[in-house]
């Protein structure tokens, strides 16, 4: 996130050296490769090392020396109760405090990481002014969130859909609105709170619109319908808008989750209740569970059987998989004795590091494979977790690889002309085919996939039709 905003910084005009503690990363800049696996983020590098307007320095008092306005691009790891652990803002604010003691002049400090409303004002400007030894005339603290969403980080930054800055001084204003001017996009003036409340209240909305999408697989998958074709009406609506309304195996990445958990815990320390927001959630643990029941239908018996898990990042487009749902899912068919084999274009290492860290997934029986091919072979199932193209291609020789052509299709990613060239069985998340929706009609109920399996009595999670 630092260095997509520090580029696109460059990218609009603005000198922007860039510093972290990480020499090795520092390292990895200056030879001029991204450390990350981000699309146009590589590029952008090369053309802004060029130009002369991105570098990068050594040390916190080179940095709090060469620059009038630090933005503060620190990580806000999980920390305990759903908080988030404000510890490398703190030693961030506190190592910038000293550096900017001897440093000449006005100074402004951006926080962009995203942090719950209150904690720019009430904690780190006090750690700022407590360790630079200035005060409001020399130093102004404001908030600048970020919206980047991995994939199209690079795009979000250079032209985002709006800037949003908390300050409490004009000067501050001022200071951000030329660092901005070149962006083309409005720009909204709020306190520090106020900026960091937009941040959480627009991630949990998307985190809400998605898990809504998602409850209505659920019963388009009953009623025989597909979930894209009435979600996409329902987004012609331009008060709801067509975005963020695909369904899939519950929402995951670094930030939803945490973000959620942030804030009901900002609510619960101010007294307030925030019951839709705690819903989600729950909501989404249950479309996980919905996924896993959809291929455990699909294949009946698991326990013997070959299956291949394609995607394993959160999203397509990203080698990272914080929170990504193919590890619940992974860990259930696995538990349940199928032999898994796991392939992503990008993400395989990332996916082995994370799986193989935890005790409690020692001795599955999951396989990383190297190639699709790999995957497939004598396969009872496949399952699409993340929707690369690569995956959506399908070509026939794949399905003859397998021992079933099946494939459980999560995103609903495979075209129905894919499909049919490549001879697929083929289940799709959210799309209810006659079949399926005549099974859910048992007695005059429905009994949804998380309710049968977290009530004995059953009398919960009954949906009358
Ligand atoms: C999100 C926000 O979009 C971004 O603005 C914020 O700055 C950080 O958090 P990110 O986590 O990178 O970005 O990915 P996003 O595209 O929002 O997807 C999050 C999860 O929701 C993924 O698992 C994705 O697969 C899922 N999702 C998203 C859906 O299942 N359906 C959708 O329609 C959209």
């Amino acid at each position: 996130m630092g260095l997509t905003t520090a580029l696109a910084f460059a990218h609009q005009g603005v000198h922007v050296v860039g510093y972290d503690i990480r020499s090795d990363l520092l390292g990895q800049l200056r030879q001029g490769r991204s450390p990350v696996f981000e699309r146009g983020l590589a590029g952008l590098l090369r053309r802004e090392r060029r130009s002369g307007r991105f570098g990068t320095v050594d040390s916190w008092e080179a940095l709090a020396a060469k620059t009038q306005v630090i933005f503060l691009c620190l990580p806000t790891p999980r920390g305990s109760g759903g908080r988030i652990d404000l510890g490398p803002m703190l030693r961030g604010a506190s190592e910038l405090g000293r550096a900017l003691r001897t440093a000449r002049g006005y100074r402004l400090v951006v926080v962009k990481s995203t942090v719950v409303p209150g904690t720019s004002e009430d904690v780190l400007r006090p750690a700022l002014e407590k360790a630079s030894h200035r005060d409001s005339g020399t130093l102004d603290v404001a908030a600048n969130p970020e919206f980047l969403a991995e994939g199209s980080m690079v795009r979000d930054a250079v032209a985002p859909e709006r800037v949003v800055i908390g300050v409490n001084s004009a000067r501050a204003e001022q200071w951000l609105r030329r660092i901005y001017r070149n962006f083309g996009a409005p720009i909204v003036v709020l306190s520090p709170s106020g900026a960091e409340l937009v941040k959480y209240s627009a991630n949990a909305f998307l985190a809400l619109k998605v898990g809504f999408a998602n409850e209505m697989s659920r019963l388009a998958e009953m009623l025989g319908v597909n979930v894209d074709h009435a979600m996409d009406a329902v987004g012609l609506d331009s008060r709801i808008g067509g975005r963020f309304l695909s369904a899939g195996p519950g929402f995951g990445g670094s930030c939803f989750e945490k973000d959620v958990r942030a804030l009901l815990a900002r609510g619960r320390e101010l007294g307030v209740d925030l019951r839709l927001i705690r819903a989600v959630l729950a909501a989404n643990d249950d479309q996980t569970a919905h996924a896993t029941d959809l291929i455990r239908q699909a294949v009946s018996d698991l326990n013997g059987k070959t299956v291949a898990v394609l995607g394993l990042s959160f999203k397509a487009g990203t080698d990272d998989v914080r929170e990504s749902r193919a590890f619940p899912i992974v860990r259930e068919l696995a538990a349940e004795g199928a032999k898994v084999r796991l392939h992503d274009p990008v993400a395989l290492e990332n996916f082995r590091k994370a799986w193989t860290s935890d005790p409690q997934r020692q001795g599955l029986p999951v396989s990383f494979c190297r190639t699709v091919e790999e995957a497939l072979q004598r396969a009872d199932a496949a399952v699409l977790q993340a929707a690369w193209p690569k995956y959506v291609r399908w070509p026939p020789r794949w399905s003859r690889l397998m021992r079933t052509p099946l494939v459980v299709d999560l995103r609903r990613a495979l075209d129905p002309s894919v499909r049919r060239r490549a001879g697929l069985r083929w289940v799709g998340l959210g799309v209810g085919t006659p079949a399926r929706a005549r099974r859910g009609y048992v007695r005059g109920s429905v009994r949804t996939s998380s309710a049968a399996r977290n009530s004995s009595s059953g009398a919960s999670g009954r949906v009358r039709t």
